[in-house]
């Protein structure tokens, strides 16, 4: 079946009309989508814990938002988007919204875990919906301001007023996305994809990059050079891939020597049984419950293999290298 992308002239934006959203927590992606949001004319509060030096009270305030304590927003509007950190979201669910829902009201989260894992259990008469976009909340804020928008999904987990799809694509509309183009997933394939691509993409591109720069200093090469080659070689080329295709870049934009180099020996680097067996922990709730635990014992690992990273040669080598050559 055809996939549906969702753009702008698909999405009625007025069924947001006379409804406020309230932005509960004000990071890196609620102040984004709350900027956004207001642009685009809905009517925004933002609700946050009380203020601390620096905190997301203070930034609220700045940029012209009436802020309030989470309970209070929660009763105040009727369009919630949970844009607090993921590991903090069940105690401050069971502490200041959940009390304080009531029956219409629209539950928008912005990545699907606690919902799919249930550590939210949301009303019945409440909808509990999902809009990502998929970037960093300044790059959101960025691209809207340019007059783009950044491609998103939104998804239903729980239809309660029999318009939820509308809502959250009014969201999306709100924030910018339908402009590049919104598609519909399941809360499933939302979290579990995203928490694949992190533990892959992430976690295998990271340490294939301290592996490279590891190995050409064992050899002898000058750390500075290796740092270059192992970190900023990769990023010049990362946004050529994407603009133009991986194969538009291997064989006209790269030399023969790399061409030859990517498809002879990427395949070795790349051990695709334990891909498959993370999907398949991922699938199976396996990485989520170890990752529930280590927010529970406060991450140990998490602490312990921070240390060792910024205490090693490339964390040194690539502070120095960007003094000397630039960023
Ligand atoms: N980061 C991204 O670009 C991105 C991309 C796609 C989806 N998402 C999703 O967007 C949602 C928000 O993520 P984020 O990265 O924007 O979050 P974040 O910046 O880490 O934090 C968001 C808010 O959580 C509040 N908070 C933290 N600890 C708290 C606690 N113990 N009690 C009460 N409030 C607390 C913070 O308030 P204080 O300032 O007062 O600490 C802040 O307002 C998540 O569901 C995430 O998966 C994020």
């Amino acid at each position: 079946m055809e996939e549906k992308i969702y753009r702008d002239d698909d999405v009625d934006l007025s069924v947001l009309d006379g409804r406020t959203i309230a932005v509960i927590g004000y990071g890196i992606q609620g102040r984004a989508q709350a900027a956004n949001a207001r642009d685009s004319g809905c009517t925004v509060i933002v609700g946050t814990r009380p203020a601390s030096a620096g905190s997301s009270r203070e930034r609220a305030e700045k940029d012209g938002f009436e802020v309030l304590d989470y309970a209070e927003a929660v009763r105040r509007a009727e369009v919630l988007l949970i844009e607090l950190a993921d590991p903090v979201q069940p105690e401050v669910y069971a502490s200041d919204i959940a009390s304080n829902l009531r029956a219409g009201q629209t539950l928008c989260f912005c990545h699907g875990f606690n919902v799919l894992y249930g550590s939210i259990e949301p009303p019945d008469d409440v909808n509990t919906i999902l809009f990502v976009p998929n970037a960093p909340g300044a790059f959101v804020r960025e691209k809207y301001l340019e007059g783009e928008g950044v491609y998103g999904c939104v998804s239903v987990d729980h239809d309660a007023t029999g318009n939820a799809l509308e809502i959250a694509l009014a969201v999306s509309k709100a924030v910018g996305s339908t402009r590049a183009g919104v598609v519909n997933l399941s809360f499933q394939h939302e979290t579990e994809g995203d928490n694949f691509e992190e533990q892959i993409l992430y976690g295998g591109v990271i340490h294939l990059i301290r592996t490279c720069f590891r190995t050409m200093v064992e050899n002898g090469y000058p750390p500075s050079f290796a740092y270059a080659k192992s970190i900023r070689s990769l990023r010049s080329v990362i946004d050529v891939m994407d603009e133009h295709g991986i194969e538009d870049y291997l064989t006209g934009r790269s030399s023969r020597t790399c061409e030859f180099a990517v498809r002879t020996r990427g395949p070795r680097v790349i051990n695709e049984e334990a891909v498959r067996e993370i999907f398949r922990e991922t699938e199976e709730g396996r990485f989520a419950s170890e990752w529930m635990q280590e927010w529970k014992l406060g991450m140990p690992r998490i602490h312990r293999l921070r240390r060792t990273a910024a205490e090693s040669l490339m964390e040194k080598t690539g502070n120095e290298w960007r003094e000397q050559f630039g960023k």
